[in-house]
């Protein structure tokens, strides 16, 4: 008996956590967004003639691998980014590495 209550209050724990974390990166995410460059990637991506992130996303078109590539290259227009991102304050903060911050980006892109 003792046992399965000690096993329940673990699994409860790491859930919790678990959500926590979940919350603490995607807010590090809108951060990402709203601060990069000064102004966030919305100065530009806000613009409908610009690839609509969050869609690309949510339509499955843009995946995790694909956006670490345009963020580290840069694209056409699109600047090279991972050094701006890694500047935000937010990230700074959270002790992100490049991983950790993409990451964060990626799930707040798919949140919305
Ligand atoms: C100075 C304007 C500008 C800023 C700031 C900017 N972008 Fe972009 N971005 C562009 C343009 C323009 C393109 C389209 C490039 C192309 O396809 O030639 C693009 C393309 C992209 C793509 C590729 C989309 C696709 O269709 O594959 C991603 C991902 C992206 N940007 C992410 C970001 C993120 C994240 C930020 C903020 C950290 C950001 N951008 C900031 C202008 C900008």
């Amino acid at each position: 008996m003792k046992k399965s209550i000690l096993a329940l209050a673990a699994v409860a724990l790491i859930g919790l956590s678990g959500s926590v974390f979940a919350d603490e990166s995607s807010e590090v995410g809108a951060k990402i967004y709203e601060r990069s460059f000064g102004r966030g990637c919305g100065t530009c991506h806000d613009i409908a003639s610009n690839p609509q992130l969050f869609e690309l996303v949510k339509a499955g078109k843009l995946t995790r691998a694909s956006l670490e590539t345009v963020i580290k290259e840069g694209k056409g227009g699109m600047p090279k980014a991972m050094a701006a991102i890694m500047e935000v304050g937010p990230v700074k903060k959270a002790g992100y590495g490049e991983d950790q911050a993409l990451d964060a980006l990626f799930a707040y892109l798919g949140s919305k």
